[in-house]
């Protein structure tokens, strides 16, 4: 049996990862740790999957699961940039710190793999479309605390053995991002806007591209990587297609058979991307990723998910004063880049 440890487990990336190591592979156990409950969670083989409500800060904690695992998949962060421009001081130090607290446990007991997030926002500058081979100054603190673990995984790499890769997405977005509040990806911030019947907001004219990856394609680079014989080195996670903030809507509105108009307001940050793409040549090469699900496919799936579970059902009642502070969405979404 091979015991991987998942921290960040209940997030939009986490939870994909959960399900899909338990429908690739039967002789997996999966120990994950997140400081927030997930309730599909409950749900999961026992003899395959154990939940552990903790906070990766805590070493001894870290430590002890480390010491039971073969393999570690890390997520646990602050996921957002405007959370490390809310709190710059420990969103930064707590990336590092929890990053530093599993490469030491790794060293200490002898856990040769690990693969970790980082993010796409480190080849900030650089010509599009983004490739692994660039080179790399990140302009704030998140991009930089995450090129920083990068840098230590690099150590550790060298000086302990530990196969360290570092995976960058660009825009990742899942069926139900509602935990993440206004942090959501901005597909999921338009689709409550628009099904809630209200105007989605849009900073500057709608033109600015992402490359938008379902939760579950993500899932899939990161499982790749972790089976894949590959060496301490950085992937891209994306699916080399751009996507604009008009196109979305538009996306939305032809799915739902309306006809809403954006309001567009000016980009209210100074360090803005107008694009955001990523060159797949190496993770179709090394990992043989190839994305499944459309940017069609993935918007009827959010929409599904909110009317289901917020429209329809009397969750919605306890929810309105929730989204009425993300609507409109002046202060947040449409993050940076992710
Ligand atoms: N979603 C994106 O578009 C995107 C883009 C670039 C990078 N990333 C990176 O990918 C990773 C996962 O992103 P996500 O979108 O799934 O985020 P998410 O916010 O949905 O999930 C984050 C998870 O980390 C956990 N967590 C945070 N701090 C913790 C702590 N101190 N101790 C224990 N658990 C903690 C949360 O409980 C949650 O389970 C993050 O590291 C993020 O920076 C995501």
């Amino acid at each position: 049996m091979k015991k991987i440890l998942v921290t960040g487990a209940s997030g939009v990336i986490g939870t994909s990862i959960i399900k899909n190591l338990l429908k690739r592979n039967s002789d997996y156990y999966i120990q994950a740790l997140a400081n927030h409950d997930e309730e599909s969670f409950s749900t999961l083989d026992k003899n395959k999957f154990t939940f552990i409500n903790g906070d990766c800060r805590d070493y001894s904690l870290v430590d002890s699961l480390v010491s039971n695992s073969n393999a570690v998949i890390h997520l646990a962060a602050p996921s957002s940039f405007l959370m490390y421009k809310e709190k710059p001081i420990e969103s930064t130090i707590d990336t590092i710190q929890i990053f530093l607290n599993i490469m030491e446990s790794m060293r200490k007991h002898k856990v040769k793999k690990i693969i970790h997030a980082s993010t796409s926002a480190v080849y900030e500058g650089n010509k599009f479309p983004y490739k692994e081979t660039m080179f790399i100054s990140p302009p704030e603190l998140k991009s930089l605390s995450k090129k920083m673990n990068e840098d230590i995984g690099k150590i550790y790499s060298s000086s302990s053995g530990i196969t360290a890769v570092a995976m960058r997405p660009m825009s990742v977005y899942g069926d139900d991002e509602s935990k993440k509040g206004g942090y959501a990806n901005v597909i999921s911030l338009f689709v409550w806007a628009m099904v809630s019947g209200k105007i989605p907001i849009v900073w500057g004219n709608g033109n600015q591209t992402r490359d938008f990856i379902h939760a579950e394609d993500a899932a899939e680079m990161f499982c790749l990587a972790l089976e894949k014989d590959v060496y301490t080195q950085s992937f891209n996670v994306g699916t080399g297609i751009e996507t604009s903030f008009n196109e979305i809507i538009d996306i939305i509105n032809s799915l739902r058979k309306t006809n809403i108009k954006p309001k567009y307001v000016p980009v209210p940050i100074d360090i803005y991307a107008r694009r955001l793409l990523s060159d797949n040549t190496l993770v179709e090469k090394v990992l043989g990723f190839k994305p499944k699900i459309t940017i069609q496919e993935g918007i009827k799936r959010v929409i599904k998910e909110f009317e289901s579970k917020h429209i329809k059902d009397k969750k919605l009642a306890d929810k309105q004063e929730f989204f009425k502070t993300l609507l409109p969405q002046e202060k947040h979404s449409q993050s940076k880049t992710d």
